[in-house]
């Protein structure tokens, strides 16, 4: 089978890993900014009302969280717009994009513990099922989470019991490939369709994403599985596939490139890439701070600036991720 085939079964099969609710965090198999700080989802809160106030987006405007996972993200971005503009809350209304009724569920019943009746949260199984006029969309590492073929000098790669063949000639992969300047690594499939859809669902709108991966990445081999906060590289000579499949989870270092000329293809608007660190400051996550030292105690503060701080630290999550902006007007 096609690895992009393989890599879904591994991902999205019946027992596949992102089917059923995993505990991604600190006790699972990976870190995200999400499960880090509130102050992530925080930044995003401030940033939306931003937009409200210069007229881009509407006080009705869908706000929208793709890949949600727990839910924890967008509900961050909820509790800050109540604690800085609450009007907002009754007037904006909050969407999911979640192909799975388990995580639905699990985000249902979080949304609620958190919120009871005052927040109502829609669900999409897909954003082709999603249409409205004005939007703002965010997500992140999903990108990540896209299969992949596997390229290597101009094959492309078969998997049969969890071995690896580059033995295929497959031109789409070959002309992406050429595209990115890559002779050997990970081609992402899907990106195009996914792009196509966002800006069919919605008229005007900006999204906003976070991911691990460079504007073009490496010509190399990024594909790696992360168990119990173990990085395990897909090549590495020691690795067990059939022990690991379905249960870890398995990514690669986005090619923003591809992810940009997918959006530019369906008509949307480039805006910026930068680092994590530094979109968070721009957007005013040391403002956030600043109402938090005035508002709680100082251990309080401190304990909530430590986790923060690991937003916006080089060399941890802050400088390695990045942000990608993109608007359709
Ligand atoms: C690495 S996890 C990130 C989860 C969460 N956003 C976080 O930051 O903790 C990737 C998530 O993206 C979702 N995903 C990947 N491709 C998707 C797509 N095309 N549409 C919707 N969700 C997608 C997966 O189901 C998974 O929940």
């Amino acid at each position: 089978m096609k690895f992009s085939e393989y890599m879904t079964d591994w991902l999205y099969g019946k027992d596949g890993y992102y089917a059923t609710y995993k505990n991604i965090g600190k006790s699972g198999d990976f870190y995200t900014a999400v499960s880090t700080s509130k102050f992530f989802g925080g930044s995003v809160a401030k940033h939306i009302i931003s937009l409200v106030d210069e007229g881009f987006l509407e006080q009705n405007a869908t706000i929208c969280e793709i890949g949600a996972h727990h839910g924890y993200f967008l509900a961050d971005v909820i509790e800050f717009v109540y604690t800085l503009r609450p009007e907002l809350l009754s007037t904006l209304k909050f969407v999911i994009i979640e192909r799975f009724d388990d995580l639905q569920e699990h985000q249902t019943n979080y949304f609620k513990e958190s919120f009871g009746d005052v927040v109502s949260l829609t669900h999409y199984k897909s954003l082709s099922e999603l249409k409205c006029k004005n939007a703002f969309f965010i997500a992140n590492e999903i990108f990540d989470a896209f299969p992949c073929e596997l390229y290597f000098k101009g094959k492309t790669a078969q998997m049969q019991d969890h071995e690896v063949a580059f033995d295929v000639d497959n031109e789409w992969v070959k002309a992406k490939a050429k595209k990115y300047h890559k002779d050997r690594g990970e081609i992402a499939v899907g990106y195009e369709e996914f792009a196509k859809e966002m800006a069919e669902s919605c008229d005007k709108f900006e999204f906003m994403t976070f991911d691990y991966g460079e504007m073009q990445a490496r010509p190399d081999f990024s594909l790696r599985v992360y168990v119990k906060h173990e990085v395990i590289p897909f090549f590495d000579e020691s690795i067990k596939r059939n022990e690991l499949f379905g249960k870890s989870d398995i990514t690669y270092d986005v090619t923003f490139a591809h992810v940009k000329d997918a959006y530019e293809e369906a008509g949307v608007k480039f805006v910026e890439l930068k680092a994590q660190m530094v979109a968070l400051v721009d957007m005013g996550i040391l403002d956030l701070l600043e109402i938090l030292k005035d508002n709680v105690e100082e251990k309080i503060y401190k304990q909530e600036l430590e986790k923060a701080k690991m937003l916006i630290m080089p060399n941890f999550l802050g400088e390695r991720f990045k942000m990608l902006r993109f608007r359709k007007a």
